[in-house]
């Protein structure tokens, strides 16, 4: 059975002192009660060293960005190298913003990808349609285009490290979340596009819903069969809410399929 995660991607938002508060409410969630999950947060990467020190115990923390190469001459980058310098193990790759505000093409997409299974980190690679994709209902060739050009172009070994996140464009931060019918075609199409590619290792890729995942659509999402958790923004920032979708995945990895 897969594992459930339950990630955090706070994008650009909180402070110093606020991420530190929200450690401290979730560490007296004591979340070593849910042995059955894996919880990480994506902060800003100012933030990721002391996040890792400050807290002991089961959560990961992950970067929202790195660049692919070793070291040099990349001003304002951040190399694995050095993020695992200071313990940190998930990063988050091609994601729609940084696809679309910061130009990451399909190429650089993949030369992350590879960096990262190279350099044992834990990945969550971002994939997603906008409105006008699924307005015309080429969503399912689109995103299969993305998977090709990503994990598509990897050898079978590699995809132990990572999960894919499905996040429609025009579900994230908007409050319209995905259905339970669209999230399950497409989820049901990524995996058969994963046991197809990768027949061993396939069934065992864990993909998450991210687009207006909150509170109280969390469970009905997390119970659909190839719903393997949520990366969450928005809802994600509050420590209450993180918790409750936490909770929420609790109760459904208790479900046998
Ligand atoms: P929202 O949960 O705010 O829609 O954001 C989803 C997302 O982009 C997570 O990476």
């Amino acid at each position: 059975m897969r594992k459930k995660i339950v990630a955090a991607n706070w994008k650009m938002n909180l402070l110093q002192s606020d991420a530190l508060s929200f450690l401290k409410t979730l560490r007296s969630h004591d979340l070593s009660k849910f042995p059955q999950l894996d919880v990480v947060i994506f902060p800003s990467s100012i933030f990721l060293e002391k996040m890792i020190n400050e807290y002991v115990g089961k959560l990961g923390i992950g970067a929202q960005n790195f660049y692919f190469e070793e070291r040099g001459a990349y001003t304002g980058e951040i190399s694995l190298d050095q993020l695992k310098s200071i313990n940190c193990s998930y990063v988050l790759i091609g994601h729609s913003e940084r696809r679309t505000y910061f130009s990451e093409s399909p190429e650089l997409i993949l030369n992350k990808l590879k960096a990262a299974v190279n350099k044992q980190f834990n990945s969550v690679l971002c994939i997603g349609e906008s409105i006008s994709v699924r307005n015309s209902a080429n969503h399912l060739s689109f995103l299969e285009d993305q998977l090709n050009d990503s994990i598509g172009m990897l050898e079978e070994n590699d995809i132990k490290s990572i999960s894919i996140a499905y996040e429609p464009i025009w579900a994230i931060g908007t409050g319209l979340t995905a259905s339970v019918e669209q999230v399950n075609e497409v989820h049901n199409f990524i995996r058969s596009f994963l046991v197809d590619r990768f027949p061993n290792l396939g069934n065992d890729v864990r993909i998450l819903y991210g687009g207006s995942c909150n509170e109280q659509n969390a469970k009905e999402l997390f119970s659909c069969l190839n719903v393997d958790g949520g990366l969450i923004g928005g809802a994600s920032l509050d420590s209450d809410k993180f918790y409750q979708i936490i909770q929420a995945a609790n109760e459904v990895s208790r479900i046998e399929y």
